[in-house]
C-alpha cells in the first residue's frame, strides 16, 4: 500500500481542472444497462471505483472499453471515455467480491430488475463512514410490485409481470434509493412519483442521460420526481458533470493554506453553500459559469458547518470543513447529519495536533495557528484527501498511509497537488505505517 508525504507550510496556488463526478459516472454506467446497444460516457474520472464498476458490468455480460481523452502534458489523462456495449440478454447477479469493494454497485439493482424482471445483488453492508442501509431501496421497489427477499447475503428481487408505477415517499432524500427507484421506474408500466427525492446535481445528470435515452421524467433537481414509464430506451453519448467534491477539496485547500486556486470544469452553483462558508471565513471567492477562484490572504476565521442533503453542505466535504476549522481563528461547531461514522477519521486529524472534541453527531474544533506533521492513515476517500491537505498546514512532514482510498475518488491527486505548487511524494509505505 502506498503513502503520500507532504511538507508543511505549502501554499496551494494555480489552476486545476476537475474531471467528471465519480458519483455521477458510476450511476451513468449502471443506467447504460437500461438500453441494449452501445452507450458512450465521456469525462469519466480515471479512478479505481470506475474500474470496479466496469468489472461489475462486464460480469453482467457487457463489454466495457476505456478510451483516453487528451490529458495535460506529460500526465496520464485524468478523464476517459467509457464505451459500454450492452447485450440484449443480461446476467442478473452481482457478487460480493465486487460489491464489497464498491457499494455503488447496488445501483445495478433498479436497472436489472427493470430490464430482466429478476436480480440477485450481494448486500453491500456498511463501510468506514457508517452503516448505510438499503431499506428505502427495497421498500420503494416493493411498492412498484417487486418481491424482495434477503438470503445468504444477497438481495433478491423479482417482478415477473414487470414493475408498475407507484407513489413512493422516501423517509429521507437518499441519493442511492432515489437513483435505483428512478432507474427502475423509467421502464415500469405507468407513472411513478418519488416524493422527498434527492436533489443532488448527480441525480439531475442521470435524469438528463435517461431523458436523452427516451425516458419521460419531470422534476429533476426538485424533491418530486414524476416518471412515466416507456417500453424501451436507446443508448446515447453523454458527458458527465464535473466533480463538486473534488472541486470543493481544492477550494478548502486554498483557504487552509492561504493560497489562490482557480478550479475549472465545474459549475460553481453546485457548491454554493460550501463557497459561501469560505467567504465567511475570509476568502475572496469569484465565480463564473464553469469555474471559480478562491483566494485567501489571512488566517481563516472559524465557521460553523452543518451537513445536509443537497443543496445543504455536502457530507463528503466534512473532512475539509474540519481541516479548515482546525487551522482557523476561534472555535467551530461542525454537525454531521448523513453518516453515523463520518467522524471516525478525527482521531487521525488529532494526530496532526487538531483539537477536536466529538459528541454524537457534533464536533467542536478549536483552531490552531499550525498543525504538527505526523504519520496518519486515510480511513475513506474524503478523509484521505482531507488529511493530505491538513498536512500542508502542519509543521514538518505528514505521511498519509492507505492512500488507495484517495485513488477511489481523486484522479491525478498527486499531479494536481504538484501543479498547485506542492512538493509531494508518493511511495510504498513501510510496514509500521500501513499496519
Ligand atoms: N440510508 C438508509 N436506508 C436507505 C438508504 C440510505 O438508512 O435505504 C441512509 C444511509 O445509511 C445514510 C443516509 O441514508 O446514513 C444517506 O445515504 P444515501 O443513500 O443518500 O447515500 P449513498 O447513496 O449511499 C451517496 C454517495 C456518497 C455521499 C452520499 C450523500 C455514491 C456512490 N455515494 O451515497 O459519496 O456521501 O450519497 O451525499 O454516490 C463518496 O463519494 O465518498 C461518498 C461516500
Amino acid at each position: 500500500m502506498d503513502q503520500i508525504s507532504v511538507n508543511g507550510g505549502a501554499r496551494l496556488a494555480g489552476e486545476v481542472r476537475v474531471a467528471g463526478a465519480k458519483n455521477s459516472a458510476l450511476k451513468l454506467m449502471a443506467a447504460a444497462l437500461l438500453a441494449p446497444g452501445r452507450t458512450v460516457i465521456t469525462n469519466v474520472p480515471r479512478i479505481t471505483d470506475i474500474a470496479i464498476m466496469a468489472q461489475v458490468l462486464d460480469r453482467l455480460g457487457c463489454t466495457v472499453d476505456f478510451v483516453d481523452e487528451p490529458g495535460p502534458d506529460g500526465t496520464p489523462s485524468p478523464v476517459r471515455e467509457v464505451v459500454i456495449d450492452v447485450p440484449e440478454t443480461l446476467g442478473t447477479e452481482a457478487d460480493y467480491d465486487l460489491v464489497r469493494r464498491l457499494r455503488a454497485s447496488i445501483a445495478v439493482l433498479g436497472p436489472l430488475l427493470a430490464r430482466c424482471g429478476y436480480v440477485r445483488v450481494a448486500h453491500p453492508g456498511g463501510d468506514a463512514i457508517g452503516s448505510r442501509g438499503l431499506d428505502m431501496h427495497v421498500a420503494g421497489l416493493a411498492r412498484m410490485g417487486a418481491d424482495i427477499t434477503g438470503e445468504h447475503g444477497f438481495v433478491i428481487a423479482s417482478a415477473a409481470g414487470g414493475l408498475r408505477g407507484a407513489t413512493i415517499w422516501l423517509d429521507f432524500p437518499s441519493v442511492g434509493a432515489t437513483e435505483n427507484l428512478l432507474m427502475a421506474a423509467v421502464l415500469a408500466k405507468g407513472v411513478t412519483e418519488i416524493d422527498n427525492a434527492a436533489r443532488e446535481p448527480e441525480i439531475v445528470d442521470i435524469c438528463a442521460m435517461l431523458t436523452a435515452m427516451g425516458a419521460r421524467i419531470e422534476g429533476a433537481g426538485t424533491s418530486t420526481l414524476r416518471i412515466e414509464g416507456v417500453a424501451e430506451l436507446r443508448p446515447v453519448v453523454h458527458a458527465t458533470i464535473g466533480d463538486r467534491i473534488v472541486a470543493g477539496t481544492w477550494a478548502y485547500g486554498a483557504a487552509m493554506t492561504r493560497g489562490d486556486v482557480t478550479v475549472t470544469g465545474i459549475d460553481p452553483a453546485y457548491l454554493e453553500i460550501a463557497l459561501d462558508k469560505l467567504r465567511t471565513a475570509g476568502c475572496e471567492v469569484t465565480t463564473s459559469q464553469d469555474h471559480f477562484r478562491v483566494r485567501m490572504d489571512e488566517r481563516p476565521r472559524s465557521v460553523d458547518v452543518v451537513t445536509l442533503p443537497y443543496p445543504g453542505f455536502a457530507t463528503d466535504l466534512l473532512p475539509m470543513a474540519i481541516g479548515l476549522a482546525a487551522v482557523s481563528e476561534g472555535a467551530s461547531l461542525v454537525t454531521e447529519n448523513i453518516f453515523d461514522g463520518r467522524f471516525m477519521f478525527v482521531n487521525e486529524m488529532a494526530r496532526l495536533g487538531a483539537e477536536i472534541k466529538t459528541d454524537g453527531h457534533h464536533a467542536v474544533v478549536r483552531g490552531r495557528e499550525r498543525l504538527s506533521g505526523a504519520p496518519v492513515r486515510a480511513t475513506d476517500i474524503r478523509a484521505g484527501a482531507g488529511l493530505v491537505i491538513a498536512g500542508l498546514c502542519a509543521e514538518g512532514v505528514t505521511e498519509v498511509g492507505h492512500v488507495h482510498h484517495i485513488d477511489r475518488g481523486y484522479p491525478n491527486f498527486v499531479a494536481d497537488l504538484r501543479a498547485l505548487g506542492v512538493e509531494v511524494h508518493r511511495s510504498a509505505a513501510p510496514p509500521d505505517v500501513i499496519g
